[in-house]
């Protein structure tokens, strides 16, 4: 431990100056102007790999952006941890909301703020510095594997498929993955699970072009309107998602599970207070916790049509669009929710319009289990760095690709991340504390120590 803490100390600067260096490059994975950046950052954490200590490092390139693969096995015989990460982030817009641009990062407050300071190049690069850790210090217990690609933020839609075609250099006992968030920084925590996502684009079509909004305005369907009937219609007056069949596969937790899901700490007020608004709005007969930890939900991300520029113009558009998500759990499966909800969309549209949809990516829930060898080794991990026991949350988010690490791989996952949700990720001014990231760097080595350990080798 006390090892740990002096390579911190004495590299303490040297870690942060390369962290900024990797967060100046605007890897923006969803926009292809960026596409040059995604691939320099491939190469930045290929080169902070083998400086590290690791061998076989290699930018495998894939239909879209890159995976960064590299490994060190010390002895086939002892257990091996693969991590899992990405180098991409979100769009930074809106840019004129953040205090400092996204991508020229600063500390204030104890916080480093930049685009993918947390979600995820700040957690990834937590793992590349405790890997150079236990290489300089003689410490790495067990193989490693790393995996950290360029498109988890736009739906990993290439991993998979290399997932399969490299199957053979992905043996492993555990995937390790520190890209979600704790309760408090003196509350730790582990997510023990995620949900799925099904996303998709809905296209209304009225006229068969823009018209007067005077002349045909009263006669003819406007989409816009029709489009915000029908996305109104998608939910009661408890909040209850009303698509015949959504909840049909949902998992019902026992009582006990709920009670123990509500015994995250949790201040509804503060909650309020923090987001600015009077109350909260969700499903009836949930909490808080439960309506983003275990039930799905249907959330409009973004809704277009008509004019929308300065000023004003008469004009009944003859287009009305919206971008859709839709958070899934246990035992929804992403296409069966998807189709439902295109039978559904197109049943209830009415004569006076056509109506597409377009299914984007999407993603199975998980759970994680808590009594497993790895998710102890993260417990104590966390609990010899936190000074207090970590409890198990259900987050919110996804990361599709957990469910298929299982499927393909067989093998499970830890969420040991270290972000918290005030940290902004995906919004202006993401951050990140110096705290959780010296923190993670500090509790990772732990981990491998402790999963060698409970595994007996
Ligand atoms: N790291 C997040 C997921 C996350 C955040 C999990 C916080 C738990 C707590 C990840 O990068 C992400 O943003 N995933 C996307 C899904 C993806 C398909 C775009 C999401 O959850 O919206
Ligand atoms: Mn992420
Ligand atoms: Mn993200």
């Amino acid at each position: 431990m006390q090892q740990i803490l002096d390579y911190i100390k004495t590299n303490e600067q040297r870690f942060l100056d390369e962290l900024f260096e990797l967060l100046r490059i605007p890897s923006v994975s969803a926009d292809s102007k960026y596409k040059q950046d995604v691939a320099r950052a491939a190469e930045f954490i290929k080169t902070k790999l083998i400086e590290a200590g690791a061998d076989k490092v290699e930018v495998c390139p894939t239909a879209g952006h890159p995976i960064v693969y590299g490994e060190k096995i010390i002895d086939p015989k002892k257990p091996t941890v693969v991590v899992y990460g990405h180098y991409d982030v979100q769009p930074a817009d809106p840019v004129n909301l953040w205090t400092t641009p996204p991508f020229e990062p600063v500390v204030r407050n104890g916080k480093i703020y930049a685009r993918g300071s947390c979600d995820d190049k700040g957690q990834v690069y937590m793992h590349i510095k405790a890997f150079e850790l236990m290489m300089r210090t003689n410490t790495l217990p067990c193989n490693v594997r790393f995996m950290i690609e360029g498109e988890e933020e736009v739906g990993s839609a290439n991993l998979g498929d290399w997932i399969k075609a490299n199957k053979s250099r992905l043996t492993g006992d555990i995937i390790l993955i520190s890209d979600t968030s704790i309760v408090a920084n003196d509350i730790p925590s582990i997510e023990a699970g995620l949900r799925g996502l099904s996303y998709v684009e809905v296209e209304v079509t009225g006229p068969n072009r823009d018209l007067h909004s005077g002349v045909y305005g009263g006669a003819v369907a406007n989409p816009i309107q029709v489009l915000c009937e029908m996305i109104a219609s998608m939910k009661d007056e408890n909040q209850h998602i009303t698509i015949p069949g959504f909840y049909d596969k949902v998992l019902e937790l026992s009582k006990t599970e709920r009670e123990d899901l509500n015994r995250t700490p949790f201040d509804l007020d503060e909650y309020k207070k923090d987001l600015g608004v009077e109350d909260v709005l969700g499903e009836k007969g949930y909490t808080t916790l439960e309506r983003t930890g275990i039930r799905p939900t249907l959330e409009l991300n973004g809704i277009w049509g008509g004019y929308t520029g300065e000023g004003s113009k008469t004009v009944l558009p003859s287009k009305a669009f919206a971008k859709i998500s839709m958070r899934l759990v246990p035992n929804q499966s992403s296409d069966e929710i998807t189709k439902l909800f295109a039978d559904h969309f197109k049943k209830i549209a009415p004569k006076s319009v056509k109506v597409e949809v377009r299914p984007h990516h999407g993603g199975e829930p998980v759970v994680t289990p808590t009594d497993s060898v790895a998710f102890k080794a993260a417990s104590m991990a966390m609990e010899q760095t936190f000074g207090k026991k970590p409890i198990p949350t259900r987050g919110g988010g996804s990361i599709p690709i957990v469910a298929l690490f299982e499927k393909e791989l067989g093998l499970k996952s830890v969420l040991m991340g270290f972000g918290l949700d005030s940290d902004l990720i995906h919004s202006p001014n993401e951050n990140y504390g110096l705290f959780n990231f010296y923190k993670g760097i500090e509790t990772i080595p732990l981990f491998f120590k402790n999963f060698v350990e409970l595994n007996g080798k």
